[in-house]
């Protein structure tokens, strides 16, 4: 199946073309990302202040009706107090740039964000005393950006898109002698986003701890470095035993699956419009596609309305969860009904599909407006 298909979900679903499943994880891909960096994720990150792994939930109901073993929901909703997978990144990120220096002083980071990479950034600075200076384009909500200055970082908006903000991250950087942490790689800029993707393991090293053992991981894209994350680590640990690693983007954000279609790292413009403002990127991050190009095994993109749909679905559940963090459960569910597709990816009753929940409600008023009820309402005080 080499060519993409439309499904009547609106997602659309393409095998990868440069899949290769028997190319060993060796020092090229140990370079970006290893067990063993993650090991050492794990020692810091479990260190912090309020660490605990964040829950892995059945979704029972799901998994009967998708015709599948079980479907685990890793809810990132509950890390720490950011309320998502992020926190893992961007703030370990930090904490390496200040022990490689020595220490905080003078130190002052800056990234661009569509609001959870730039909060777990500010609270990683705040933890080690570090100044953050963090970009927002035009559409990032008011909610979210301030959420990040809440953690005392100043919040500059800039015309355009995510892309358009990492440029101007970049440019005051370089004019002010200040640190880009950035969630994403460019020539000559990497060893960053590597801590920043690195720090993501600890997600899979909880989920196997948790017992999840997946034969099938349905993960959301935006520049592609989480699930380089999630793939590494089973690639790593189980080479070709590994589980299937399909990559979930918005329909209007789509540039991994863009990427897989035209056999390189390609870009997306435009306004990149999507309610799942964490995956509105239109350029992969160049260490993350390295990775995903010969290892992703498949990638689908989702209209909007599967992940509203996906949001409104897990409030019953008492799972409040954002746009963004919902898109790897949304896509598998709106393939999941299609034979073809189940049998491109060997989806059956045995399967074991893991979904990871990006992020809680991260903008309430949005999850609001999307689902009908309060966050807090849907997950009592811990929302
Ligand atoms: C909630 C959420 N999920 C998923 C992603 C995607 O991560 P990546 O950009 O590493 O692909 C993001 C990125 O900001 C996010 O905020």
């Amino acid at each position: 199946m080499s060519d993409a298909l439309r499904l009547p979900t609106g997602a659309t679903f393409l095998v990868n073309p440069a899949l290769d499943r028997d190319l060993a994880y060796g020092p090229e891909q140990r370079e970006i990302l290893s067990l063993d960096g993650g090991a050492a994720a794990y020692r810091a990150i479990s260190r912090w202040d309020g660490y605990q792994p964040t829950p892995l939930i059945a979704l029972e109901a799901m998994a009967r009706s998708t015709g599948v073993g079980a479907v685990l929901y890793k809810h990132e909703g509950r890390r720490f107090s950011l309320k998502s997978f992020k926190a893992l990144g961007g703030a370990y990120a930090v904490q390496r740039l200040v022990e490689q220096r020595g220490s905080a002083a003078g130190l002052t980071v800056t990234c661009a964000t569509d609001g959870n990479h730039g909060r777990a950034v500010a609270w990683g600075a705040k933890r080690l005393g570090v100044t953050a200076i963090i970009y927002v384009h035009e559409t990032v909500s008011e909610g979210r950006a301030e959420a990040i200055a809440a953690f005392g970082a100043e919040v500059r908006r800039v015309p355009g898109n995510y892309d358009d903000a990492v440029r101007a991250s970049a440019e005051a950087a370089a004019a002010n002698g200040w640190t880009i942490v950035s969630d994403t790689s460019w020539p000559g800029y990497d060893l960053i986003p590597r801590d920043v993707m690195q720090g993501y393991a600890v997600l899979a090293l909880e989920a196997e701890s948790q017992g999840a053992t997946p034969t099938h991981i349905f993960v959301q894209g935006g520049v592609g470095g989480l699930a380089a994350g999630m793939l590494s680590y089973y690639w790593e640990l189980k080479g070709a035993q590994r589980p299937v690693v399909v990559v979930v983007e918005p329909v209007q954000a789509d540039c991994l699956f863009q990427s897989a279609l035209a056999g390189r790292w390609t870009t997306v413009g435009g306004d990149l419009d999507t309610i799942m403002a964490g995956l509105a990127c239109g350029e992969p991050s160049e260490l993350a596609w390295k990775l995903l190009s010969p290892g992703a095994d498949a990638f689908v993109t989702i209209p909007d309305e599967r992940a509203a749909d996906a949001m409104r679905d897990l409030a019953p559940l008492g799972i409040a969860a954002g746009e963004s963090g919902v898109a790897g459960l949304a896509g598998f569910r709106a393939i999941a009904g299609d034979a073809r597709v189940r049998a491109a990816l060997g989806l059956g009753p045995h399967s074991r599909v893991l979904c990871i929940g990006t992020e809680g409600a991260t903008d309430p008023e949005i999850y609001r407006e999307i689902v009908g009820r309060d966050a807090s309402e849907v997950e009592g005080s811990t929302a």
